[in-house]
């Protein structure tokens, strides 16, 4: 069933007796903290829960622990306006929340392709028992179909029966760099629920995403649906995106082939709007915490359902995906006229200079970053790597320590004979090639994102490569 909202509502109150709802977010991290913040703006009451105590100090001391463009500034005005807490105890949150949404980290196994499921089963099983009243498990963690099911279970084992705690999904589709406004306003919101209760519920904890959309003259689709739908709605929709990245990059691989242009060929397919222009940007690839452990999780997923078949596809996807970091590397030893064997090229006595670590723009996360696992493949090629990032640094450094970490990017390209952009930030796509060209030893630049004008880097003397673009003189 899909309404669009504001319609009339389905109405739960709250068990608490409050008002609205009032909400708890289990884990802070890039989605948790991002919500909490965010739904106390929409003027609900908030607690947010991590186990990790320095970063619930950090939070309640005003402090965002991530870097996410307008979060800051909302913690500290709903920390005042006394709408927000954030706690590091269990007995804090059962006591408080009628709605707990569990925002914790589904990492990829070090095993293997499936997720790593430990920190969902540790919320659920470390709350369940510690509840005194009706409440409302909601789940909006990336997760394997199946998962609420078994959350069901696990609830059932901990509460006793007559408490009537419910489960239900809600996946969220927020972008790091741009959450906020995800959160906010989003696109659509999905309900995977089993009872009316739970989807009065989720309504009136969202209540406030409606009430904003109504003054802004917009509607808000919601899609009500069962626990598996749900789910799989959330890794179909990373699936799709990630497909459609690799999709693109491997036609760059057939453009450098052939002498032709992705980046004008990306254009003019996507003026289709069946096809559509987004996410059609070809360069070094996805990375991040979801999509690539994303697609892993799914076809681990889907092979234990007896489908893995279906979605072979998504191997290919991350092979695409792969080779093009590797890329990066080859031009790299091509610019500098190294021979590239079956060991890689030998890049010793090279001085590599790479702008961007983090996995893309205006956030600070280097998981799984397609621009850090290139400076580690450069630095074990033997070049000489120094690394600078607006925002990145910190966390790059403690994945990658065999490197050099610059300042400013002037002091990051001094002396380099090649620069490689990774991370299409402003500051890169605006910085002056003519300025550079005095600090350089070589001027060559790997444009990893097609993020720089070619036409004003060749003009002045750069030695220009792109992804999927033919090489101009
Ligand atoms: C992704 C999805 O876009 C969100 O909808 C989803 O909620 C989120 O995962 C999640 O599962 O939590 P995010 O990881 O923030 O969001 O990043 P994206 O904007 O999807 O970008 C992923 C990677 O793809 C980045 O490395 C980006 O540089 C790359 N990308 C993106 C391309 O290489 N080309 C493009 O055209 C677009």
């Amino acid at each position: 069933m899909t309404i669009a909202y504001p319609s009339t509502p389905p109405v739960a109150a709250a068990p608490s007796g409050a008002p609205r709802p009032r909400l708890t977010f289990l884990g802070t991290g890039y989605l948790g903290a991002t919500y909490a913040i965010c739904f106390a703006e929409l003027g609900y009451e908030v607690l947010g829960f991590d186990v990790d105590e320095a970063k619930i100090a950090k939070l309640a001391g005003g402090d965002v622990p991530i870097h996410e463009p307008g979060l800051d500034e909302l913690l500290r005005k709903n920390l005042s306006a006394g709408r927000l807490r954030f706690t590091t105890s269990w007995e804090d949150v059962a006591e408080f929340g009628d709605v707990h949404f569990i925002c914790v980290g589904t990492p990829q196994r070090p095993d293997g392709m499936a997720a790593d499921l430990s920190h969902v089963e540790s919320a659920v099983t470390n709350l369940a028992p510690l509840l005194k009243r009706k409440a409302l498990i909601a789940g909006k963690s990336t997760v394997p179909v199946g998962t609420a099911e078994w959350i069901e279970q696990l609830v059932r084992r901990h509460t006793p029966a007559e408490l009537g705690v419910e489960v239900a999904w809600s996946p969220e589709f927020l972008q790091e760099g741009v959450a906020v406004e995800d959160v906010l306003r989003p696109n659509r919101i999905i309900f995977g629920v089993k009872s009316e209760w739970a989807t009065g519920m989720l309504y009136a904890a969202h209540k406030g995403v409606f009430d904003l959309a109504l003054t802004e003259d917009r509607e808000v689709p919601v899609v009500v649906t069962d626990f598996a739908t749900a789910e799989l709605v959330k890794v179909a929709a990373n699936a799709f995106l990630a497909t459609k990245i690799s999709f693109i990059n491997a036609m760059a691989e057939v453009c450098e082939a052939a002498g032709a242009d992705v980046t004008q060929l990306a254009r003019s397919i996507g003026y289709d709007a069946r096809i559509g222009n987004k996410f059609l940007r070809a360069g070094v690839g996805f990375g991040g915490g979801c999509l690539p452990k994303d697609i892993r999780a799914f076809q681990a997923r889907a092979q234990e359902l007896g489908v893995g078949e279906a979605l072979r596809f998504l191997h290919e996807v991350d092979l695409i995906n792969q080779r093009r970091r590797q890329k990066i590397v080859q031009l790299s030893a091509e610019l500098l006229g190294r021979g590239y064997g079956p060991a890689g090229p030998d890049l010793a006595g090279t001085r590599i200079t790479v702008l961007g670590a983090t996995f893309k723009p205006n956030s600070d996360d280097v998981r799984d970053s397609p621009a850090l696992s290139v400076v580690r493949k450069l630095s074990r090629s033997g070049a000489d790597v120094t690394v600078y990032d607006p925002e990145g640094m910190d966390n790059a450094r403690n994945d990658v320590d065999e490197v050099t970490y610059a300042k400013t990017l002037t002091d990051a390209v001094a002396g380099a004979d090649l620069v490689c952009v990774l991370t299409e930030w402003e500051e890169f796509r605006n910085a002056d090639p003519n300025t550079l060209s005095d600090l350089v030893a070589g001027k060559r630049v790997i444009d990893g994102r097609n993020c720089l004008d070619q036409s004003v880097w060749v003009a002045a003397g750069w030695e220009y490569r792109g992804m999927g673009k033919p090489v101009v003189a």
